[in-house]
């Protein structure tokens, strides 16, 4: 009788245990991002900013205040956020990314989409918002 009870016991805390693990191993079910849909006027939209040091500089603090959270420091799509996103995101070195106009990537990052917020409210100055599009040209 005692032994019964201790292997129901036994039974559940490893049920509890394998739950548990389970929660935390699951990968997340992340789905890949579609292909963006950009509007014409965006796609050929000039980047009036010359990438100086200072700009640079100014692009990579803002970055480091409003993006990195989800996109990781290097850019690579891993910051402590990410994996809670519904979407997948994609890493600022891939040259897919990169063969993208300014304008596109200034779509992406200020417009955004779904789980992508959009900064234009965050980021009100076009210098700041070029400054990071610069900047994420440097993460290649
Ligand atoms: C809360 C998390 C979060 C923050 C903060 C965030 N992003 Fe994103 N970003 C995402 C997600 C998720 C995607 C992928 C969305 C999709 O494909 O639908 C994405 C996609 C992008 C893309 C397109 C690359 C791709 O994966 O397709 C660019 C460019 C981008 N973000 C720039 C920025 C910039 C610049 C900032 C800061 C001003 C920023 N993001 C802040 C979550 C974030």
């Amino acid at each position: 009788m005692k032994r019964g009870l201790i292997n129901l016991l036994g039974g559940i805390g490893m049920m509890a245990i394998a739950i548990v693990l389970f929660a935390f191993v699951a990968p997340q079910d992340q789905k890949l991002g579609a292909a963006w849909k950009i509007p014409a006027e965006y796609k050929t939209m000039k980047n009036p900013q010359k990438a100086t040091p200072d700009l640079l500089n100014v692009g990579k603090m803002a970055y480091a205040k409003s993006c990195k959270s989800c996109h990781g420091g290097a850019g690579l799509g891993d910051g402590p956020k990410a994996s809670s996103m519904k979407t997948k995101i994609n890493s600022f070195k891939d040259a897919k990314f990169q063969a993208q106009t300014d304008g596109e990537i200034y779509f992406q990052s200020f417009i955004g989409r779904d789980d992508m917020p959009n900064f234009e409210k965050k980021i009100p100055e076009l210098e700041d918002r070029w400054a990071i599009v610069n900047y994420i040209r440097t993460l290649k």
